[in-house]
């Protein structure tokens, strides 16, 4: 028997200590929080996404009265992105939360099923994905997504 040790590395700063494309992909994150679809939990995600040609696409969480059919804030952006620039790397991802009025205190980090999506756009690419989470305290940061999700599920598990 052997025990195995995963260390997840992670930064933790203040939004003013950020450089002006962080902080501006992070503001683009928090004003997509307004188109989040979200009369079950009131939780409204929003999630920008910076490529390498520059371009920010941005995306919110939509909802539905069939729980399951709703899909989060990351997902729907990283999708877009893939979908309307399909060759494009993507550098970076900035989310944030908003609920009772206004935004989170702590960060918010993206559920199992976003970070496997996330993954896979950053191995497809072979692009690092920095990651960066808002919170009215701090940002957190990560250098990847598979920081994010070690132990992951990729196309070479499908191998056997
Ligand atoms: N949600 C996101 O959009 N992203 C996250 O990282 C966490 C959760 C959404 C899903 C659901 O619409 C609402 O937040 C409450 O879970």
């Amino acid at each position: 028997m052997q025990k195995k040790t995963i260390e997840t590395q992670f930064t933790i700063c203040s939004y003013n200590e950020l450089d002006n494309t962080a902080q501006h992909l992070i503001n683009k994150a928090k004003e997509q929080t307004k188109t989040s679809y979200s009369p079950y939990s009131s939780f409204r995600v929003g999630a920008a996404v910076l490529l390498e040609n520059g371009e920010i696409v941005t995306g919110s969480n939509q909802e539905n009265a069939a729980y399951p059919s709703g899909i989060c804030a990351e997902r729907v952006a990283i999708f877009y992105a893939n979908a309307q620039y399909p060759d494009v790397p993507v550098k970076a991802i900035a989310i944030a939360g908003y609920t009772n009025g206004k935004y989170v205190q702590l960060p918010i980090t993206p559920c199992g099923a976003c970070r496997q999506v996330l993954l896979e756009t950053e191995i497809r690419f072979e692009k690092d994905i920095k990651i960066f989470l808002y919170g009215e305290e701090h940002v957190c940061m990560l250098n990847n997504v598979k920081e994010l999700l070690p132990l992951s599920f990729v196309k070479e598990s499908l191998k056997g």
